[in-house]
């Protein structure tokens, strides 16, 4: 495993350190039209045309040796009602999937919570065998009873008991990036993230990340194992996690921001002033509100990698066509 993370733009557009792919990297650009290997030739020689449309986000290393597009997938909406039991349309979630990978996705996050265990085993059905590079980011640490009802256990022997049956749902013998849902206040997270890293030297999770924490958490977590991801609420309208969005970035850990849209969830706090600023340029490039707020999140940092959720084809299509978004220098002002 690569040790550092090193985030850097370049060529006017947001780019990730790039050391050579490896091999398997590239059998997965080439299942991507090719698109992806565009932009890491465009990284070394300064020009592309990528063809995949999530190619035009450019890419993110994940813990140094996993090299996504910055724009991937998320698959809670592949599940029914309060994310419980089965989606509305399981064919067409299944062909979400599908798609996300021919429009260049190489990032999908799932949990054992969502279903639960529904939205794993469909991307499992739908892309098992998976395409060499293709990145499925799991979470443990959170227990469904019902609809809408989620309580955080992060007790090791669970962690490790919901890791095995990731690990099973999924087919794999090893997951990507397994990222610790949420905090179990009834025991130090050290304990958690220390079970993790229990995990990760038994060879069942390749890179380790957090969700939901703020500065201190971080900490901890870090104290503890190497943190390639943070998984938080952010967008416009929410920027409750600047602070750990600013750590990110200075030290070259991927942010994952759920609910990107804007729309899912409400803010933490009063909602930033922008959104109505946002809208209003939304209007002015001739944009939807989902493009507009993916172009935002874009532009804001190139540490982050936006994972839009979708059951529906058409909403597919519609946020990686945002990929190639960049919101102006006074457009960001604007917004704030
Ligand atoms: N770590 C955590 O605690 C946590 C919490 C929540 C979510 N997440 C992760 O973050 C991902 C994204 O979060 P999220 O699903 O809450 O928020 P989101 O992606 O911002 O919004 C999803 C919602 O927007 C709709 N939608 C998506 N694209 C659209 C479009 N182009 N036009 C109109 N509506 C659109 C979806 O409905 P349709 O299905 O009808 O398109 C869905 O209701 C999840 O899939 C999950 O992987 C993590």
């Amino acid at each position: 495993m690569v040790a550092t993370n090193e985030l850097v733009p370049a060529s006017g557009s947001v780019r990730i350190s790039l050391i050579s792919p490896t091999l398997d990297r590239r059998r997965f650009l080439c299942a991507a039209g090719g698109a992806l290997a565009a932009v890491v030739t465009a990284g070394r020689a300064g020009a592309a045309t990528p063809a995949a449309p999530a190619a035009a986000a450019g890419t993110l290393r994940l813990g140094g040796d996993l090299e996504v597009a910055r724009l991937g997938f998320g698959a809670m909406r592949l599940t029914g009602e309060g994310i419980w039991g089965e989606p509305r349309d399981p064919v067409e979630c299944r062909a979400v999937l599908r798609r996300a990978l021919e429009l260049g996705v190489g990032f999908i996050d799932t949990a054992d919570a969502y279903g639960p265990h529904v939205s794993e085993r469909l991307i499992a059905e739908a892309l098992h065998p998976y395409a060499d590079g293709l990145v499925i980011a799991t979470k443990g640490g959170l227990v469904r009873r019902a609809p809408g009802d989620w309580t955080a256990n992060g007790r090791p022997e669970y962690l490790r008991a919901a890791c095995e049956g990731s690990l099973r749902r999924l087919r794999v013998e090893r997951i990507d990036l397994y990222q610790l849902h949420s905090v179990d206040r009834t025991l130090p997270y050290e304990e958690s993230i220390g079970e993790l890293a229990r995990l990760q030297r038994e060879g069942k999770i390749r890179h380790i990340g957090v969700s939901n924490v703020d500065p201190v958490l971080l900490a901890k977590a870090r104290g503890e194992a190497t943190i390639v991801s943070v998984q938080n609420r952010y967008n416009a309208a929410d920027r409750s996690s600047e602070a750990v969005l600013a750590t990110c970035e200075r030290d070259g850990i991927a942010f994952l921001p759920w609910a990107p849209l804007g729309t899912s969830a409400p803010p933490v706090g009063e909602p930033h002033p922008s959104q109505a600023v946002l809208a209003q340029v939304a209007k002015e490039r001739g944009l939807t509100m989902p493009a507009a707020a993916l172009a935002w999140l874009l532009t804001r940092s190139p540490a982050i990698l936006p994972i839009p959720g979708t059951s529906r084809l058409q909403h597919l299509e519609e946020n990686v066509r945002a990929a190639r978004l960049r919101l102006t220098a006074a457009e960001m002002g604007r917004i704030g």
